[in-house]
């Protein structure tokens, strides 16, 4: 009663514009609030948008945070890992508090009077604390000096126009956001027992990656129109970009980095933007020995004879359900093979040209070695002690093998298998691998009972990847991360029909025309230039149409054109798309525009590198590993720097299903550049993706569309001769003889080499054609002068 009336008193000596009851505008030297008071004494914003004081994370643990007013959501915590008390113990009459000392430190005390937090300001003047309206809680000194910030030191979250700068890190659970020493802004896994980088892609170099290592400025911000830009060059712009929303990034406990926009009719964050794409990629997700899997929805799983270490933590991962005995003889044990799949990193070893039987046997005469992934074709051997990573990509071409004990039933546990399925009779086109998501033929629902799969499964393994922090935070995770996967499908608009005619102008302008339909400019109410295609050939009923484009919708890469939304409305079925500056390249090799901007050899091969580089993260990378089906210079559009971007992936899947109008060149694939496994009704896969790019990288060469013969050395020659052509110049290397002769000479003849090499071997057998992930990798090697200039920007 005593400490009640002191407080009483102290209050209303400090804060003239409150009663003890409402909230404060500003805390002044040698005042406190208690946790217990935590839902009537916090400091409040002037436009009341961001609160501070106690936040309840238990039954009796309290954070100090501040948080968005009207929803609850905590942005910044000064104790994340240490909650303190709430009430009264019988050591400390007062509780536990946060106070303002009289030598300007604001202190966070336990209730056994231990300092949980301070934020170290004590300058002996009189202070004051505050919170801005940005959300800055902010200490200034006498002279309205700011001495400290909360925007200083983030916990996971960003708000607008707070920097995330050179010493500061976004962390959740395991996972970092930083400023890495090279200047890029990376996501790392710093689990209990490995370190590793996961964003951007460990395989890519910066430059590679689309960053700049040059600007050492280190900062990273969200401006208030919803654009996230990181001096590296990195960049998020909101779906919903514009101004008067209200925003954060955070760094979510999966891994992923999120931008989220607050709905303010519903009180719902969506997200509207986000670092990684497929969240298998993010190391750590499932643990140690634990494999991300995307078959049926995206979930984690043990390999065979392993179990989850924690039931309720898949970060924790699984252990084997046996020993391995240390005088245990190597015969022993056995290995069960894992389809497709691989751990990353922390090889043991690895050996190339090797037999199948001779990486096994390495393996199993090692004790440390407990796992090895085989790939076919060059023989690759990786033998690994620890497994970290896991994952199973539907396009791998190796396997792994656990060590297992040899009374394993191995009968009883190897998961089937299937091959990817694309008919070129239009029955059932399955493009992205079917069989991940464990689909059968004539099942007319199938697509969309995938998307929701995995959906579901993403909802699914949040649940139990975030088992312990939704139960300790549970008064605001859960709502926005669930909206959040729920928005990963919305993160696009669906329009109507009426919305799409007023913004072409009823279909006036037209820009383009192929198979699938005509393409006309628009331009939308918020102002963008968007192109609108008009599909002809669609006769797909509403709930499938709706999931294969949000499928599509979905993927987001630097060289692949973004879809915006679509409008499917009676028979209506229409796709926005944003609009490209410049056209085709088509255009460029042998239309209209050769004449007046020919293409120097530099921004051919910058094409060439971005269109590998696109179809390569369709193939291996993206969400639901899409096969093109009709790559060509007319469906690779030109930014204005020159940068490619593939259109029309995708809609194969679109492509009218009925059997009786079969027709080739107009559905899928266009002639001269369709992989001759079309016309020998053999299954499709991504090889045919393949096969028609190396047609693109012949023509980007030569300037000429050799898909329809080709005039070399004055006459007229076929397609397959002309292979047989440039095989045989390749052996003598006069490589100009192939170059396009409006380049005058001006050309890098290894990059020459390197494309006609590569284009060769993509025309040739199909299971020789090399994957767009190698064919990338390749032209990437010969493009090491580039360095300075970025090619790529996000
Ligand atoms: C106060 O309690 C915490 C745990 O609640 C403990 O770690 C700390 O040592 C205690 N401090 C004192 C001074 O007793
Ligand atoms: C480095 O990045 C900062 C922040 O994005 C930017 O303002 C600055 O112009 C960049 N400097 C250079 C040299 O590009
Ligand atoms: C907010 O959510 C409601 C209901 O889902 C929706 O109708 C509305 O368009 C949303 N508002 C914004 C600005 O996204
Ligand atoms: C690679 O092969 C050589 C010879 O076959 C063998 O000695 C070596 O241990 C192998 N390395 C690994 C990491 O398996
Ligand atoms: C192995 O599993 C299969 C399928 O479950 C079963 O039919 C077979 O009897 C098992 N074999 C042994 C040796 O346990
Ligand atoms: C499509 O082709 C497959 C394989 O050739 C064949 O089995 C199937 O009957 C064909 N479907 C139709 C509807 O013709």
């Amino acid at each position: 009663m005593a400490a009640l009336l002191f407080l009483a008193l102290l209050s209303s000596l400090s804060f003239q514009f409150c009663s003890c009851a409402s909230p404060w505008q500003t805390m002044t030297t040698g005042s406190h609030i208690r946790a217990e008071d935590h839902d009537r004494i916090f400091l409040l914003s002037s436009d009341t948008t961001f609160s501070c004081g106690f936040h309840q994370v238990g039954a009796n643990a309290f954070t100090f945070s501040i948080w968005y007013t009207a929803v609850k959501t905590v942005v910044w915590t000064a104790n994340p890992y240490s909650a303190v008390n709430g009430y009264y113990s019988p050591v400390n009459l007062y509780g536990s508090r946060i106070s303002l000392n009289q030598d300007g430190n604001l202190v966070l005390t336990d209730t056994n009077g231990s300092t949980v937090w301070e934020s170290k300001t004590s300058s002996g003047k009189p202070t004051t604390v505050s919170l801005l309206d940005t959300g800055n809680l902010v200490i200034k000194d006498f002279g309205n000096n700011i001495v400290w910030q909360s925007f200083h030191s983030p916990t996971d979250t960003l708000l607008p126009w707070q920097n995330l700068k050179k010493d500061t890190r976004l962390v959740s659970g395991y996972h970092h956001l930083y400023f890495d020493n090279d200047n890029v802004l990376r996501l790392l896994y710093d689990g209990p027992e490995i370190t590793s980088i996961y964003w951007p892609s460990p395989d890519y170099n910066a430059l590679t990656n689309g960053r700049n290592r040059y600007n050492s400025t280190r900062v990273a911000f969200l401006d208030d129109r919803g654009n996230f830009v990181s001096s590296d060059g990195f960049k998020i712009e909101a779906s919903d970009s514009g101004p008067g929303i209200k925003r954060r990034i955070t760094m979510d406990y999966d891994g992923n980095f999120r931008l989220y926009s607050l709905n303010a009719s519903t009180g719902n964050w969506v997200v509207t933007g986000q670092a990684v794409i497929q969240m298998c990629y993010v190391h750590g997700l499932c643990g140690k020995n634990g494999l991300c899997d995307y078959s049926e929805g995206l979930k984690c799983r043990c390999p065979p004879e392993h179990v989850m270490v924690d039931p309720t933590d898949w970060k924790k991962g699984c252990k084997t359900t046996f020993t391995f005995g240390s005088n245990q003889p190597y015969q022993d044990f056995t290995f069960v093979k894992q389809p497709h799949a691989d751990f990353y990193g922390f090889d043991l070893g690895s050996n190339q040209s090797i037999s199948f039987q001779a990486c096994w046997n390495i393996c199993l005469n090692s004790r440390s070695c407990i796992s090895f992934t085989y790939k076919g074709g060059d023989g690759w051997c990786y033998t690994k002690d620890l497994l970290y990573n896991g994952q199973v990509y539907p396009y791998f071409s190796g396997d792994n093998y656990m060590k297992v004990p040899n009374s394993f039933n191995s009968s009883a546990s190897i998961p089937k298998q299937e091959s990817l399925t694309c008919r070129p009779n239009g029955s059932d086109i399955m493009l992205g691998s079917a069989t991940m998501y464990g689909l059968k033929k004539d099942n007319i629902k199938w697509i969309y009972f995938y998307v929701f799969t995995a959906i579901l499964g993403s909802l699914e393994l949040l649940v139990i990847v975030t088992g312990w922090y939704l139960f300790f935070k549970k008064n605001n995770m859960p709502k926005s991360m669930e909206d959040g996967y729920r928005m990963i499908t919305n993160q696009f608009r669906r329009f109507s029909y009426r919305e799409l005619r007023e913004a072409t102008g009823k279909f006036k302008e037209e820009i383009g025309r192929g198979g699938a339909g005509i393409v006309y400019r628009g331009v939308l109410e918020d102002k963008k230039i968007v192109a609108i295609k008009k599909l002809t050939n669609v006769h797909q009923g509403e709930e499938e149409f709706w999931a294969e484009v949000t499928l599509i919708g979905r993927v987001n890469h630097i060289n692949l054109v973004r879809m915006r939304g679509f409008c499917s409305e009676g028979t209506h079925r229409l796709l926005v798309y944003e609009y490209v500056e410049n056209e085709s390249l088509d255009k460029y090799l042998f239309g209209e525009r050769s004449a007046e901007s020919l293409l120097s050899w530099s921004q051919r091969y910058k094409i060439a590198l971005g269109t590998a580089r696109g179809l390569a993260y369709l193939h291996h990378e993206c969400l639901e590993w899409i096969v093109h089906c009709d790559v060509k210079p007319e469906n690779i559009l030109l930014t204005r720097d020159f940068n490619a971007k593939i259109a029309d992936f995708g809609l194969a899947k679109l492509a009218k299903r009925d059997n009786t109008s079969f027709n080739f060149t107009h559905m899928r694939g266009t002639m001269g550049y369709m992989a001759p496994e079309w016309a020998l009704n053999m299954p499709i896969n991504a090889k045919v993706d393949v096969y028609s790019y190396g047609v693109v990288l012949l023509e980007i060469v030569t300037g000429t569309r050799v898909s329809s013969g080709v005039i070399f050395n004055g006459r007229q020659v076929e397609f397959p001769e002309f292979i047989q052509e440039a095989k045989q110049i390749l052996a003598t290397e006069s490589i100009t003889d192939l170059v396009d002769a409006r380049l005058h000479g001006q050309f890098d003849p290894e990059q020459a080499i390197a494309m006609v090499t590569i284009a060769v071997s993509c025309l040739g057998d199909r299971s020789k054609r090399p994957t767009m992930d190698e064919i990338f990798k390749a032209l990437r090697s010969y493009d090491g002068e580039e360095e300075d200039h970025p090619a790529y920007s996000y």
